[in-house]
Protein backbone atom coordinates (compact mmCIF):
# COMPACT_ATOMS: atom_id res chain seq x y z
CA UNK A 1 0.00 0.00 0.00
CA UNK A 2 0.88 3.41 -0.69
CA UNK A 3 2.16 5.31 1.90
CA UNK A 4 3.59 8.96 2.06
CA UNK A 5 7.15 10.31 3.84
CA UNK A 6 4.80 10.98 7.08
CA UNK A 7 3.92 7.32 6.75
CA UNK A 8 -0.03 8.30 5.81
CA UNK A 9 -1.80 5.80 3.33
CA UNK A 10 -2.82 7.31 -0.16
CA UNK A 11 -6.14 6.57 -1.46
CA UNK A 12 -7.50 6.65 -4.95
CA UNK A 13 -10.56 8.11 -6.58
CA UNK A 14 -11.62 7.27 -10.00
CA UNK A 15 -13.56 9.63 -11.51
CA UNK A 16 -16.01 7.72 -14.28
CA UNK A 17 -19.20 10.54 -14.44
CA UNK A 18 -20.32 12.67 -16.88
CA UNK A 19 -22.76 12.18 -19.72
CA UNK A 20 -20.15 11.45 -22.59
CA UNK A 21 -22.76 13.04 -24.91
CA UNK A 22 -19.54 14.10 -27.28
CA UNK A 23 -19.57 9.81 -27.79
CA UNK A 24 -23.08 9.68 -28.90
CA UNK A 25 -24.04 7.29 -29.76
CA UNK A 26 -22.16 4.75 -28.37
CA UNK A 27 -22.46 6.70 -25.11
CA UNK A 28 -26.62 5.31 -25.25
CA UNK A 29 -24.97 1.46 -24.58
CA UNK A 30 -22.29 2.13 -22.13
CA UNK A 31 -20.87 5.36 -20.34
CA UNK A 32 -18.03 6.80 -21.92
CA UNK A 33 -15.33 5.11 -19.48
CA UNK A 34 -16.89 1.40 -20.34
CA UNK A 35 -16.07 2.00 -23.86
CA UNK A 36 -13.09 -0.27 -25.36
CA UNK A 37 -9.66 0.97 -25.81
CA UNK A 38 -8.65 -1.80 -27.87
CA UNK A 39 -8.49 -4.88 -25.82
CA UNK A 40 -10.05 -3.41 -22.71
CA UNK A 41 -12.80 -0.84 -21.11
CA UNK A 42 -11.46 2.04 -21.12
CA UNK A 43 -11.65 2.66 -16.95
CA UNK A 44 -8.84 -0.39 -16.59
CA UNK A 45 -6.52 2.26 -17.95
CA UNK A 46 -6.92 4.75 -15.08
CA UNK A 47 -7.29 1.76 -12.92
CA UNK A 48 -4.02 0.57 -13.46
CA UNK A 49 -2.30 3.79 -13.68
CA UNK A 50 -3.22 4.02 -9.32
CA UNK A 51 -1.92 0.41 -8.70
CA UNK A 52 1.36 1.70 -10.81
CA UNK A 53 1.24 4.61 -7.94
CA UNK A 54 0.93 1.83 -5.35
CA UNK A 55 -2.40 2.87 -4.28
CA UNK A 56 -4.90 -0.02 -3.27
CA UNK A 57 -7.86 1.58 -2.05
CA UNK A 58 -9.98 3.24 -4.72
CA UNK A 59 -13.32 4.74 -4.90
CA UNK A 60 -15.03 4.69 -8.49
CA UNK A 61 -17.62 7.48 -8.66
CA UNK A 62 -20.16 7.51 -11.41
CA UNK A 63 -23.33 8.53 -12.10
CA UNK A 64 -26.74 6.30 -10.84
CA UNK A 65 -27.38 4.61 -14.20
CA UNK A 66 -23.53 3.43 -14.92
CA UNK A 67 -22.35 2.73 -11.10
CA UNK A 68 -24.34 -1.24 -11.65
CA UNK A 69 -22.21 -1.54 -14.85
CA UNK A 70 -18.76 -0.78 -13.27
CA UNK A 71 -19.81 -2.92 -9.98
CA UNK A 72 -20.21 -5.81 -12.75
CA UNK A 73 -17.29 -5.08 -14.30
CA UNK A 74 -14.73 -4.86 -11.56
CA UNK A 75 -16.40 -6.03 -8.23
CA UNK A 76 -14.58 -5.12 -5.00
CA UNK A 77 -11.48 -5.94 -6.34
CA UNK A 78 -10.33 -8.73 -5.21
CA UNK A 79 -9.16 -10.71 -8.08
CA UNK A 80 -6.82 -7.87 -8.23
CA UNK A 81 -5.98 -7.53 -4.62
CA UNK A 82 -7.14 -4.43 -4.01
CA UNK A 83 -10.72 -2.86 -2.76
CA UNK A 84 -13.06 -0.94 -4.54
CA UNK A 85 -16.13 0.81 -3.72
CA UNK A 86 -18.56 2.73 -5.40
CA UNK A 87 -20.45 6.00 -4.54
CA UNK A 88 -23.14 7.77 -6.75
CA UNK A 89 -22.71 11.76 -8.50
CA UNK A 90 -26.08 11.99 -8.73
CA UNK A 91 -25.74 15.64 -10.52
CA UNK A 92 -22.47 16.34 -12.84
CA UNK A 93 -21.30 19.17 -10.42
CA UNK A 94 -17.63 19.42 -11.46
CA UNK A 95 -14.53 17.03 -10.73
CA UNK A 96 -14.11 19.04 -7.60
CA UNK A 97 -17.09 17.74 -6.18
CA UNK A 98 -15.69 13.83 -6.19
CA UNK A 99 -14.23 15.01 -2.83
CA UNK A 100 -17.41 15.68 -1.58
CA UNK A 101 -19.48 12.81 -2.97
CA UNK A 102 -16.43 10.56 -1.78
CA UNK A 103 -16.06 12.86 1.84
CA UNK A 104 -16.24 9.54 4.56
CA UNK A 105 -13.71 7.29 2.06
CA UNK A 106 -11.27 9.94 2.16
CA UNK A 107 -11.78 11.22 5.49
CA UNK A 108 -8.07 13.55 6.20
CA UNK A 109 -5.53 10.57 4.17
CA UNK A 110 -4.18 11.73 1.50
CA UNK A 111 -5.99 11.21 -2.35
CA UNK A 112 -4.78 10.69 -5.93
CA UNK A 113 -7.81 11.66 -7.73
CA UNK A 114 -7.91 10.08 -11.49
CA UNK A 115 -10.43 10.78 -14.41
CA UNK A 116 -11.69 8.13 -16.04
CA UNK A 117 -10.72 9.13 -19.54
CA UNK A 118 -7.47 9.43 -19.12
CA UNK A 119 -4.30 7.32 -20.12
CA UNK A 120 -1.51 7.28 -19.02
CA UNK A 121 1.43 5.25 -20.76
CA UNK A 122 5.49 5.46 -19.82
CA UNK A 123 7.74 5.99 -17.19
CA UNK A 124 5.81 8.27 -14.86
CA UNK A 125 7.71 7.51 -11.44
CA UNK A 126 4.02 7.70 -9.98
CA UNK A 127 5.01 5.32 -6.98
CA UNK A 128 8.08 7.22 -6.31
CA UNK A 129 6.10 10.78 -6.25
CA UNK A 130 3.48 9.32 -4.32
CA UNK A 131 5.63 7.53 -1.76
CA UNK A 132 7.56 11.16 -1.89
CA UNK A 133 4.54 13.53 -1.24
CA UNK A 134 4.85 15.73 1.55
CA UNK A 135 1.57 17.43 1.52
CA UNK A 136 -0.18 20.23 -0.25
CA UNK A 137 -1.22 19.40 -3.85
CA UNK A 138 1.06 18.11 -7.10
CA UNK A 139 -0.20 18.25 -10.69
CA UNK A 140 1.57 17.31 -13.59
CA UNK A 141 2.31 19.49 -16.69
CA UNK A 142 2.06 17.57 -20.15
CA UNK A 143 2.87 19.55 -23.41
CA UNK A 144 0.18 19.62 -25.72
CA UNK A 145 -0.61 21.26 -29.45
CA UNK A 146 -3.95 22.52 -28.31
CA UNK A 147 -3.51 23.58 -24.48
CA UNK A 148 -6.76 26.06 -24.91
CA UNK A 149 -8.63 22.45 -24.68
CA UNK A 150 -7.15 21.68 -20.82
CA UNK A 151 -6.58 23.36 -17.36
CA UNK A 152 -3.29 24.97 -18.27
CA UNK A 153 -0.15 25.46 -16.03
CA UNK A 154 2.28 28.26 -16.41
CA UNK A 155 5.58 27.52 -14.36
CA UNK A 156 8.68 29.35 -13.74
CA UNK A 157 12.38 28.40 -14.47
CA UNK A 158 13.07 27.30 -10.57
CA UNK A 159 9.57 25.12 -11.38
CA UNK A 160 7.20 27.39 -9.17
CA UNK A 161 3.72 27.56 -10.33
CA UNK A 162 3.35 31.13 -11.93
CA UNK A 163 -0.39 29.99 -12.69
CA UNK A 164 -3.34 28.17 -13.66
CA UNK A 165 -5.86 28.38 -15.87
CA UNK A 166 -9.15 26.31 -16.98
CA UNK A 167 -9.35 26.17 -20.71
CA UNK A 168 -7.99 29.87 -21.38
CA UNK A 169 -8.76 31.60 -25.15
CA UNK A 170 -4.85 32.82 -24.72
CA UNK A 171 -2.93 29.88 -22.81
CA UNK A 172 0.12 31.28 -21.28
CA UNK A 173 2.00 27.82 -21.84
CA UNK A 174 2.10 24.86 -23.92
CA UNK A 175 1.71 22.57 -20.51
CA UNK A 176 -1.82 21.01 -19.79
CA UNK A 177 -2.59 19.72 -16.62
CA UNK A 178 -3.61 15.86 -17.00
CA UNK A 179 -6.46 14.46 -15.07
CA UNK A 180 -4.23 12.74 -11.84
CA UNK A 181 -3.89 14.64 -8.76
CA UNK A 182 -2.41 14.53 -5.65
CA UNK A 183 -3.83 16.43 -2.54
CA UNK A 184 -3.21 16.27 1.42
CA UNK A 185 -5.51 15.09 3.72
CA UNK A 186 -7.18 18.76 3.40
CA UNK A 187 -8.88 18.26 0.22
CA UNK A 188 -12.03 17.77 1.34
CA UNK A 189 -12.09 20.71 3.66
CA UNK A 190 -10.69 22.92 1.20
CA UNK A 191 -13.18 21.72 -1.60
CA UNK A 192 -15.91 22.84 0.73
CA UNK A 193 -14.47 26.38 0.79
CA UNK A 194 -15.08 26.41 -3.14
CA UNK A 195 -17.59 28.58 -4.75
CA UNK A 196 -19.08 27.10 -8.03
CA UNK A 197 -18.14 28.08 -11.34
CA UNK A 198 -20.11 30.62 -14.00
CA UNK A 199 -20.97 27.06 -15.27
CA UNK A 200 -22.08 25.99 -11.64
CA UNK A 201 -19.46 23.38 -11.50
CA UNK A 202 -16.67 22.58 -8.76
CA UNK A 203 -13.61 23.12 -10.95
CA UNK A 204 -10.75 21.24 -10.17
CA UNK A 205 -8.70 24.38 -11.42
CA UNK A 206 -10.49 25.97 -8.66
CA UNK A 207 -9.48 23.64 -6.30
CA UNK A 208 -5.34 23.59 -7.51
CA UNK A 209 -5.57 27.44 -7.05
CA UNK A 210 -6.43 27.18 -3.63
CA UNK A 211 -3.56 25.40 -3.31
CA UNK A 212 -1.78 27.52 -5.52
CA UNK A 213 -2.88 30.96 -3.43
CA UNK A 214 -0.92 29.07 0.05
CA UNK A 215 1.77 28.06 -2.06
CA UNK A 216 1.62 24.41 -1.47
CA UNK A 217 1.26 23.41 -5.44
CA UNK A 218 3.72 21.55 -7.41
CA UNK A 219 3.89 20.95 -10.81
CA UNK A 220 5.66 18.53 -12.42
CA UNK A 221 6.53 18.60 -15.93
CA UNK A 222 6.18 15.48 -17.73
CA UNK A 223 8.97 15.10 -20.97
CA UNK A 224 9.06 13.35 -23.91
CA UNK A 225 8.74 9.33 -23.87
CA UNK A 226 5.45 9.65 -21.74
CA UNK A 227 2.09 9.22 -23.72
CA UNK A 228 -1.11 11.00 -22.09
CA UNK A 229 -3.64 10.71 -23.96
CA UNK A 230 -7.49 11.31 -23.99
CA UNK A 231 -10.83 9.29 -25.31
CA UNK A 232 -12.97 12.09 -24.88
CA UNK A 233 -13.91 12.37 -28.66
CA UNK A 234 -14.48 9.42 -31.60
CA UNK A 235 -11.22 10.83 -33.07
CA UNK A 236 -9.16 10.59 -29.68
CA UNK A 237 -11.06 7.32 -28.96
CA UNK A 238 -9.97 5.59 -31.54
CA UNK A 239 -5.91 7.05 -31.87
CA UNK A 240 -5.61 6.04 -27.97
CA UNK A 241 -6.90 2.47 -29.43
CA UNK A 242 -4.49 2.32 -32.16
CA UNK A 243 -1.85 3.43 -29.63
CA UNK A 244 -2.45 0.80 -27.00
CA UNK A 245 -2.54 -2.16 -30.40
CA UNK A 246 0.61 -0.28 -31.95
CA UNK A 247 2.64 -0.81 -28.71
CA UNK A 248 0.85 -4.23 -27.78
CA UNK A 249 1.64 -6.06 -31.00
CA UNK A 250 5.31 -4.82 -31.24
CA UNK A 251 6.31 -6.02 -27.55
CA UNK A 252 4.23 -8.30 -26.95
CA UNK A 253 3.61 -7.01 -24.04
CA UNK A 254 -0.08 -5.68 -22.74
CA UNK A 255 -0.76 -2.25 -21.42
CA UNK A 256 -2.83 -2.44 -17.99
CA UNK A 257 -3.55 -5.73 -17.93
CA UNK A 258 -4.61 -5.60 -14.06
CA UNK A 259 -3.84 -9.20 -13.30
CA UNK A 260 -0.53 -8.83 -14.78
CA UNK A 261 0.34 -5.60 -11.87
CA UNK A 262 -1.25 -7.71 -9.41
CA UNK A 263 1.07 -10.49 -9.80
CA UNK A 264 4.09 -8.02 -10.35
CA UNK A 265 3.16 -5.68 -7.44
CA UNK A 266 2.61 -8.58 -5.27
CA UNK A 267 -0.80 -8.36 -4.42
CA UNK A 268 -2.07 -11.43 -5.34
CA UNK A 269 -1.12 -14.98 -4.77
CA UNK A 270 -0.46 -17.44 -7.70
CA UNK A 271 -3.35 -19.74 -6.14
CA UNK A 272 -5.27 -16.91 -6.32
CA UNK A 273 -4.63 -15.85 -9.68
CA UNK A 274 -5.08 -19.70 -10.97
CA UNK A 275 -8.71 -19.20 -9.08
CA UNK A 276 -9.19 -16.06 -11.20
CA UNK A 277 -8.04 -17.46 -14.58
CA UNK A 278 -9.75 -20.23 -14.55
CA UNK A 279 -12.97 -18.42 -14.33
CA UNK A 280 -12.44 -16.28 -17.28
CA UNK A 281 -13.47 -17.31 -20.51
CA UNK A 282 -11.42 -17.94 -23.51
CA UNK A 283 -9.93 -14.78 -24.66
CA UNK A 284 -6.46 -13.41 -26.03
CA UNK A 285 -6.65 -11.15 -22.88
CA UNK A 286 -6.75 -14.77 -20.99
CA UNK A 287 -3.78 -16.66 -23.13
CA UNK A 288 -1.97 -13.18 -22.00
CA UNK A 289 -2.91 -13.87 -18.04
CA UNK A 290 -2.26 -17.21 -18.35
CA UNK A 291 1.10 -16.55 -20.30
CA UNK A 292 1.99 -14.28 -17.17
CA UNK A 293 0.75 -15.91 -14.52
CA UNK A 294 3.58 -19.43 -16.40
CA UNK A 295 6.23 -16.92 -16.03
CA UNK A 296 5.65 -16.10 -12.18
CA UNK A 297 5.04 -19.37 -11.91
CA UNK A 298 8.43 -20.68 -13.95
CA UNK A 299 10.02 -17.52 -11.48
CA UNK A 300 8.67 -18.69 -7.89
C1 LIG B 1 -10.83 18.42 -17.25
C2 LIG B 1 -10.21 19.53 -16.41
C3 LIG B 1 -8.98 20.10 -17.10
C4 LIG B 1 -8.00 18.97 -17.39
C5 LIG B 1 -8.69 17.84 -18.19
C6 LIG B 1 -7.77 16.63 -18.30
O1 LIG B 1 -11.35 18.95 -18.43
O2 LIG B 1 -11.20 20.53 -16.19
O3 LIG B 1 -8.37 21.05 -16.26
O4 LIG B 1 -6.90 19.48 -18.11
O5 LIG B 1 -9.88 17.41 -17.53
O6 LIG B 1 -8.38 15.58 -19.00
P1 LIG B 1 -12.51 18.18 -19.27
O7 LIG B 1 -11.80 17.12 -20.03
O8 LIG B 1 -13.45 17.64 -18.27
O9 LIG B 1 -13.10 19.23 -20.15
Amino acid sequence: MATTEEGERVKGIVLAGGAGTRLDPMTRVASKQLQPVYDKPMVYYPLATLMEAGISETLLISTPHDIPRFEDLLGDGTPWGISIEYAVQEHPGGIAQAFLVGESFVGTDPVALILGDNIFYGALGLAEIVEGFTGGALVFGYPVSDPERYGVVELADDGKVLSLEEKPARPKSNLAVPGFYLYDGRVVEITKRLKPSARGELEITDLNRAYMEEGTLRAVPLGRGIAWLDSGTHDSLLEAANFIATIEHRQGLKIACLEEIALDRGLVSLQQMEATLSAMPNSTYRDYVARVLGEHRSEA
